[in-house]
């Protein structure tokens, strides 16, 4: 599989994957057991995974997106761009972030650090993936789905360059020695 001048080989299957949100679901589920959390998924990543988790999800909840973007082509810029989205208000909630990927954690930290700030109750996430820098940096994800190395996905939500979201199944990059 081939994404401009990128190529991308099959690594998660749709099955493993749904196994995986049917697992993430039912640990929230009983892990938010009495309570209403608000579950908010970061777009553009998450919408996919996001969608299936919700589905699966037991506990009374509801939902609202966020959008930050750190990431251009296959590698971090390091630049955050701020917050955008929550409208309705997180004060005194039980949130649960839902992301697709965590690489370096910068992305999710920040939205942690502004979700605190703003007077949430519990903040938590969860992530689809999460690569070997976060694990290494101590990233706070309570539920995590697949941990990888440091390959470059796309699928499922994921892209390269805007494409590739449309995709059932995970890919990765193939790496040249
Ligand atoms: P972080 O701030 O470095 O943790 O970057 C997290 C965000 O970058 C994720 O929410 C994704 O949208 C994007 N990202 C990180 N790694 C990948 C990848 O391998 N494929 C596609 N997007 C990625
Ligand atoms: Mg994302």
């Amino acid at each position: 599989m081939k994404i401009k001048d990128v190529a991308f080989k099959k690594f998660i299957s749709q099955t493993k994957i749904e196994e995986k949100v049917t697992e993430l679901a039912a640990q929230i589920s009983e892990d938010y057991k009495g309570k209403t959390p608000v579950l908010l998924p970061v777009l553009n990543g998450a919408f996919m995974f996001a969608s299936d988790l919700i589905k699966e999800i037991t506990v009374p909840c509801r939902v609202s997106f966020v959008k930050i973007s750190s990431y251009q082509g296959t590698q971090s810029t390091g630049q955050l761009k701020t917050l955008v989205g929550h409208e309705e208000s997180l004060f005194n909630q039980d949130i649960l972030i839902v992301e697709d990927i965590v690489d370096s954690g910068m992305t999710l930290e920040k939205i942690m650090l502004e979700l605190r700030d703003r007077g949430a109750k519990s903040v938590e996430a969860v992530s689809l993936l999460r690569k070997k820098i976060a694990r290494e940096k101590n990233i706070e994800v309570k539920y995590v789905g697949f941990d990888l190395e440091e390959e470059f996905v796309v699928g499922y939500g994921l892209d390269y360059d805007g494409l590739g979201r449309n995709y059932r199944d995970l890919y990765k990059q193939i790496v040249q020695p």
